[in-house]
């Protein structure tokens, strides 16, 4: 576990080094352990871990990651195609996001279209032109198509030519104005029927660039039609159809327990039309219809169900299945009875595709599709936020959903995605769910920790909690350090309780920080886990602290207990008014600034204490360790922290907050040790 961590923060250290940051490593590996001054006014914290003392097991999927088509997360983040509307369906009338290169003339045609699912295609009528000023199209990506260098690219797509078109078609990764080839290959002719091409382009030593795009060009007149253009650039365990590899290794390094998958909103659709309708999103991604986003853009589905369960499988992940559960986001819904039957056949044929064994028909179709072997699910999600349903009918969809899949899968878990913070009237009666999920989105500073207790009073009788999404939303596109302490602290008391909070999962998790504003650019919602461009990515402060988190733990949580834990004045957010009446602010409240729990990894013994110092003043904070023969004098703190609580990652600066490993010494069963400003340490005590 830390080892990978440990070179998740070395390459981060390497990339600062190679900047010539040098600053970034003061500490590392410096014995940082200070004799804490004492405190003028107030009295040390004191905090008691009870190593003999075990509270609760920590969850082994506690861990895990969200995601959805939001903010270009899959086409133009995580999916490795590089071409925006490759199917030319993004919008009815218009081939958005091409461009026509000479006097080429460019327009949707749904005449012979290459099959019913992509029933419409580019249409080029071509005039004679030269080598040096060709015609035909080019597509300028998701805001840039990377050119790395000696880098091969694998070009596809469909084409077809009516008579008298007797050229050949040029492709190309090109600059911005067509004048810097990067590289470029030749198909010979085409035929009147479509049929498909391939090429490779392979670039030299070339400096890495985003503002480029791809062309098919070409000097012969005449008319020719295109579909499913596609350029992938490698992918993550050179996975056809896969992913970009620096994104999947960002995650790979929060080594996550599992996937929710597919959303969110993306699974519920505005429309019962356009939900996640997962039996066309399998198979060749040339029958793939694709869909209209909730997110309002144009989702080929070339990132389907199968691409979703390979991402667990390369992350060594389990699915968390969510399922369509017949309501969708402009309030649409399917009765239940006869009406639900085919939707909830469509589950069990979902989860059949995703555990059945080759004898099944869906486990037969995904062997067909390139996948015999079955994925291990444990975890169904009936539906999405239906407490957001005005009419309130969850209560007996969610029975008709558990009532049929129960009766096949007995031993799945299944989720309600009505928690106890919802009202009586929207939550599950009628049968006792496995899980509750919980979302939570505060957006004012300060109120993750002022509600970071909530799970240790929680019910220890009732379903388990999923927290399935939920983040500290402060900073945009992705938040900052003050975002990450509250994260921070948060985790502690899903941590300390994990014998209810089986699962969690921050979200939205990608961003592409393009054009970072909400209305028609690259981002639909503010504050997201791990940005990038078409060319680099980053993990935000939040980032880094899910990682010290789930690479950091035992297997054991530890009774613990402490005095004099210092407080802050905290002013809740404001109320929202209610028939015009603006309700009078909130009272300011007392809430602590520093929060932590201790897990124990009962093989090796090492216990692992975090403490988050949400103030900006050093904290001295004392340590009393019992039920253990010994504490090693030296071992390990990992710290995350910043200069101030605004100070953030971005594509410019990557690494301005990484978490630093440190030697940690005068460590004992009894000691004093001083947490900086603005941090998050996890301190590894060997015990004996
Ligand atoms: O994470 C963004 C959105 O927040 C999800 O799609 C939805 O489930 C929630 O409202």
């Amino acid at each position: 576990m830390r080892n990978h961590f440990h070179n998740a923060v070395t390459k981060a250290l390497r990339v600062f080094l190679a900047l010539g940051v040098s600053a970034a490593l003061n500490g590392f590996c410096a014995d940082t352990n200070s004799v804490a001054p004492a405190q003028t006014g107030s009295a040390i914290p004191t905090l008691q871990i009870k190593a003999d003392q075990v509270t609760a097991k920590v969850s082994p999927m506690l861990y895990g990651l969200m995601t959805e088509e939001i903010n270009y997360s899959y086409e133009g983040g995580i999916y490795g195609e590089l071409i925006r509307n490759r199917t030319f369906k993004a919008n009815a009338t218009n081939a958005v996001f091409w461009n026509a290169v000479g006097d080429a003339a460019i327009s949707l045609d749904p005449n012979q279209p290459l099959n019913d699912s992509l029933n419409v295609s580019l249409k080029l009528d071509l005039k004679p032109a030269s080598k040096s000023s060709p015609e035909g199209v080019a597509n300028g990506g998701y805001w840039g198509i990377p050119v790395k260098p000696n880098t091969t690219y694998a070009v596809s797509f469909y084409a077809r030519a009516a008579s008298g078109f007797s050229g050949a078609l040029t492709v190309s990764l090109q600059g911005t104005n067509g004048k810097m080839i990067f590289a470029s290959a030749e198909i010979p002719s085409l035929t009147g029927d479509w049929r498909k091409y391939e090429a490779k382009l392979t670039t030299g030593k070339v400096a890495p660039s985003k503002d480029n795009q791809f062309a098919i060009t070409t000097t012969s007149p005449g008319t020719i039609w295109l579909q499913q253009v596609s350029l992938f650039p490698p992918t993550y365990n050179n996975r056809a159809n896969g992913n970009r590899p620096d994104i999947m290794q960002l995650l790979a390094d929060m080594q996550p327990k599992f996937l929710r998958l597919p959303g969110g909103n993306y699974l519920e659709g505005q429309t019962i039309e356009q939900r996640f309708d997962w039996k066309k999103t399998i198979g060749d991604v040339s029958q793939r219809p694709g869909h209209e986003s909730p997110w309002h853009y144009w989702s080929t589905d070339g990132f389907g169900l199968l691409e979703f369960l390979e991402w667990c499988e390369d992350l060594h992940m389990e699915p968390v299945l969510a399922v369509y559960a017949g309501y969708s986001l402009r309030q649409e819904k399917v009765a239940v009875g006869d009406a639900m039957k085919p939707y909830i056949q469509d589950t069990l044929d979902e989860i059949e595709y995703v555990n059945g064994d080759t004898s099944t028909t869906w486990g037969a179709r995904r062997a067909k599709d390139g996948h015999p072997a079955p994925f291990a699910l444990h975890y169904v999600e009936i539906g999405n936020e239906d407490f957001a349903e005005r009419a309130s009918t969850y209560d007996a969809r969610f029975t008709q959903f558990y009532d049929a899949i129960k009766a096949k899968y007995p031993n799945l878990q299944l989720i309600s995605t009505v928690a106890d913070d919802q009202p009586e009237s929207k939550r599950v009666h009628s049968r006792t769910p496995d899980l509750l999920d919980e979302h939570l989105y505060p957006s004012t500073e300060g109120e993750m920790e002022a509600r970071a207790h909530e799970f240790d009073n929680h019910s220890r009788t009732g379903p388990k909690v999923f927290v399935g999404e939920w983040a500290t939303r402060v900073g945009s596109p992705t938040p900052n350090m003050a975002a990450a302490l509250g994260d921070a602290a948060w985790m502690t008391g899903m941590e300390r309780n994990s014998d209810i909070v089986l699962l969690e999962s921050y979200a939205p998790l990608f961003v592409n920080v393009s054009q970072s504003r909400t209305r028609g650019g690259s981002m639909q919602w503010a504050s997201n886990l791990i940005g990038y461009d078409a060319l680099t990515s980053f993990g935000s402060p939040s980032y880094y602290a899910q990682v010290m988190f789930s690479t950091h733990h035992g297997d054991v949580v530890l009774a613990t207990g402490s005095q004099d834990i210092p407080d802050y004045t905290w002013q809740p957010p404001a109320r929202r008014a209610r028939d015009g009446v603006q309700p009078p602010p909130p009272a300011p409240r007392q809430v602590p600034s520093l929060f932590f729990d201790a897990t124990r990894d009962r093989r090796s013994g090492m216990i692992f204490l975090k403490v988050v110092n949400r103030n900006g003043t050093p904290q001295p904070v004392k340590i009393e360790i019992s039920g253990v023969a010994s504490v090693a004098a030296e071992g390990e703190a990992v710290v995350l922290k910043a200069d101030s609580p605004d100070d953030t990652n971005s594509i410019q600066q990557p690494t301005k907050i990484i978490p630093v490993a440190e030697k940690a010494s005068g460590l004992g069963t009894n000691f004093t040790r001083e947490f900086p400003p603005y941090s998050v340490t996890v301190l590894e005590l060997k015990t004996r």
